[in-house]
């Protein structure tokens, strides 16, 4: 059963919340004892293993090369009123942690918050609050937004996609808590991996998916989005692209490459790391015909 619950009191950044490397070395240095022990230990302890502590974990999507394969469009070609949209970016925006979204990326986010008008948004993914409060604050003032995070008491005894605890502590929604979006905004504490979707079957004008990154877990994510997507929503993906710093994200590639297969209609959206899908047909002017997969080769 999901449970709602009202924000936590505001507090201050943490203090080991600067723009540390540390939770990325930490993945990376995990992923390396995993690969190297994966080598040693037999493979019956290693299923064991696998099955307690990694259930949702998919190594073979998590590992592989990976090719950028649906459309990229410039924002303006995908909403033409894109570059004069005026939207509402507040100081608490600056970025204060790697896990939190950059200005850049927060400005396109609120930005078809403002095109799309959403009357209920769904995000995966809460951390600090900074994309909750882009969303929240470029949206009608009716508009209910939801967002899901893994509960605090949580973070240290569940296993991530890369095999490692959450690593940190932070204020769920921190950015928003205090300024007069908070009453939009509901907060989840639940693990994604047990969340149902059903109370919102249908209801969702936006689903932003920006949690775990491994396979499994975006895979997730997205089924559920699926299950709550109106018959216009969008679902966003964050890091579709990404970096060295970030291989994790190749899950969200293969997912978003997978679900392009099967559903049609996601594009990349260039010079973001954001990819999305519309539930219904894009328009002419979006038709794939005019745009050109991009294989790029990722190390991993
Ligand atoms: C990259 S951060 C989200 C950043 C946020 N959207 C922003 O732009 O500031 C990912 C968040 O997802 C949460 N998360 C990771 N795995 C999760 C899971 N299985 N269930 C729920 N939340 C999860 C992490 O704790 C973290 O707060």
């Amino acid at each position: 059963m999901n449970q709602i619950q009202t924000a936590a009191s505001p507090a201050t950044v943490p203090a080991n919340s600067s723009r540390s490397q540390k939770p990325i070395s930490l993945f990376r240095t995990l992923k390396n004892i995993r690969r190297f022990a994966a080598e040693l230990i037999p493979p019956a302890v290693s299923k064991l293993f696998q099955e307690k502590h990694l259930a949702l974990t998919n190594e073979s999507k998590d590992d592989e090369t990976v090719e950028y394969l649906i459309p990229a469009k410039r924002p303006s070609e995908i909403w033409p009123a894109f570059g004069t949209t005026e939207v509402t970016m507040l100081p608490r925006h600056l970025r204060n942690h790697l896990w939190a979204m950059p200005e850049n990326e927060l400005l396109v986010l609120a930005t078809i918050c403002k095109l799309l008008n959403p009357v209920n948004v769904f995000e995966f993914g809460t951390f600090t609050g900074g994309s909750t409060l882009a969303i929240a604050a470029n949206t009608p003032s009716d508009t209910e937004i939801i967002t899901l995070d893994i509960p605090p008491e949580e973070r240290r005894s569940h296993r991530t996609g890369v095999g490692s605890d959450i690593p940190f502590d932070y204020v769920i929604g921190e950015s928003y808590l205090g300024t007069r979006y908070e009453s939009k905004i509901s907060s989840i504490r639940c693990n994604a991996t047990a969340f149902d979707p059903t109370p919102y079957q249908g209801k969702m004008d936006l689903v932003f998916i920006d949690a775990d990154h491994t396979y499994s877990f975006a895979s997730n994510d997205t089924q559920n989005a699926i299950k709550m997507l109106s018959p216009n929503g969008v679902i966003l993906w964050h890091d579709y692209r990404w970096d060295d710093d970030t291989p994790e994200c190749v899950g969200v590639t293969h997912c978003v490459n997978e679900f392009h297969q099967q559903h049609k209609g996601c594009i990349e959206i260039l010079g973001t790391r954001f990819a999305v899908y519309q539930n219904s047909q894009w328009s002419e002017s979006l038709s794939e015909s005019s745009c050109q997969p991009r294989p790029v080769e990722a190390e991993v």
